[in-house]
């Protein structure tokens, strides 16, 4: 059972929600097409759709929002935000973007040519369209444990150094322009990377010299995961880990959005001058001066205060255990979900929940809609409507796993409003005998799952 841990906050701001009746759910969900991207945030009770930029702000950042120097070049704001930065990341340049994505744009058209390949252990959607939108392959190198959704192993998000030496040979030095490592794992789940494994993957990028990038969207909870879990850690201060784990990187990607517990922000940071140049260019052309690069003042001194309250040991012990508190509950109510429990979010096993209803009839889209139905709770499907594509011969071809995610948003939901996620998925339990899937009668593409809108299948 979850350990009790010490809630290190109390709440002195608070947003009214509601809940809409059952009916009201019906026919709101009936008329966003059955696609919870199409509701209006106001109808939903507790929204898990995603942990970014959705986190709550603590009095200390809501006071550096007031005090934030809105100065066009050499502001005080910038000032605090490059300190914190390179106080816990160690690295010697460091570019602000608007977020995560405008970090990972600058780098790519930075270093990658056409027919260039990027490994990773598992890239994101917003990095991987950044790779192909400069001409790049990105290729996923992740260990092959990430792909059994009940396999214990406490670093399911490492990457496999045979993987990457066998691509090195294959493909050769002069084609890889980086190396990328994702911290947490997020497409697999939210899963750790071990110090141990960055380590490897920094000897084996050095040995080769080719730089080594952390995508960093997760790194604070990441560190909890290696003190817990790895031999020699335990006594160490998180922001201790991250020293160890930034050392071992030639630079990183970051949104703010995650671990910067900001609601907007992200950066690139790196030690290499030549790729600061070509990069510091790029800046300036796509997001704005180095010392905003398309934030205000006001959001650079609130990510200086949220990446250290990210690494703050109570506030961490508080954030892993709201995970674990909701994937255990559900998995005590009989619910599949992924395990183990990852860092941001818990993802139910919707071809294990519903193993009569076939992919084409989307099982975890479905889960979605009857979580909103049942308690007005946003969810993400990541399953046959996000991957599922035809192969040439024009068969559909499905996505091995089929997961609905609960994001779990920062320091905004109590044990109460997660007890009520587990009330909806167990009386889903009861009935699922009776679910008949979903058809899509509009929307087409590899980003359908933004806009299709679906029908039941009666
Ligand atoms: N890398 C990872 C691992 C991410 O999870 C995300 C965003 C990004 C990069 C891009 O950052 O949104 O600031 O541009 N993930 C969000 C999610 C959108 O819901 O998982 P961004």
């Amino acid at each position: 059972m979850t350990k009790s841990f010490f809630k290190p906050y109390k709440i002195k701001v608070i947003e009214p929600i509601k809940i809409l009746s059952r009916a009201e759910r019906e026919e709101q969900i009936r008329a966003a097409g059955y696609n919870v991207f199409n509701l209006q945030a106001e109808d939903i009770y507790i929204d898990l759709l995603t942990d970014s930029g959705t986190g709550a702000m603590s009095q200390a950042q809501w006071s550096a929002l007031m005090s934030g120097d809105e100065s066009y070049a050499g502001s005080r704001s910038f000032a605090l935000f490059d300190t914190a930065v390179r106080d816990i990341f160690g690295f010697n340049y460091i570019l602000p973007t608007h977020q995560g994505r405008a970090a990972e744009n600058i780098l790519f058209s930075s270093l990658v040519k056409r027919g260039d390949v990027v490994p990773n252990n598992m890239h994101f959607d917003t990095t991987r369209a950044n790779i192909l939108a400069n001409g790049g392959k990105p290729v996923d190198l992740v260990i092959d444990e990430a792909f059994d959704p009940h396999l214990d192993h406490p670093f399911k998000g490492n990457m496999d150094i045979d993987k990457l030496t066998s691509l090195i040979v294959e493909k050769g030095v002069a084609r890889i322009p980086l190396i990328m490592l994702t911290i947490t794992n997020n497409s697999g789940g939210g899963q750790p990377v071990s110090l141990a494994n960055i380590q490897a993957v920094s000897a084996v990028a050095r040995r080769h010299k080719i730089p080594f990038f952390i995508d960093a969207c997760r790194f604070a909870e990441n560190t909890l995961f290696i003190r817990e879990r790895e031999e020699g850690y335990a006594e160490k201060e998180p922001i201790e880990i991250a020293g160890a784990i930034f050392a071992l990187a030639d630079g990183a990607t970051m949104s703010a959005k995650k671990d910067g517990l900001a609601n907007i922000g992200g950066f690139l940071a790196m030690n290499d001058d030549s790729i600061f140049e070509q990069a510091r260019e790029r800046l300036i052309l796509m997001e704005g001066f180095p010392s905003y690069g398309g934030l205000a003042g006001r959001d650079l001194a609130v990510i200086a205060h949220g990446l250290y309250e990210a690494l703050d040991i109570h506030y961490l012990q508080d954030r892993i255990g709201q995970t674990r508190f909701l994937g255990e509950r559900l998995k005590k109510n009989g619910i599949p979900i992924v395990e183990p429990i990852g860092g941001h979010a818990v993802y139910i096993d919707a071809k294990a929940f519903l193993p009569d209803l076939p992919q084409a009839q989307f099982p975890a889209l479905t889960i979605t809609i009857e979580l909103y139905k049942e308690g007005g709770i946003r969810a993400a499907e990541v399953g046959s409507v996000m991957f599922a594509h035809q192969d040439q011969s024009g068969k559909e071809v499905y996505p091995p796993l089929e997961l609905v995610r609960l994001a779990i948003p920062r320091r905004v939901y109590t044990e109460y409003h997660l007890e009520e996620v587990v009330r909806a998925a167990r009386a889903i339990t009861v009935r699922k005998g009776d679910l008949t899937g979903y058809r899509i009668i509009e929307g087409e593409g590899p980003l359908r799952h933004f806009i299709a809108r679906f029908a039941p299948c009666v």
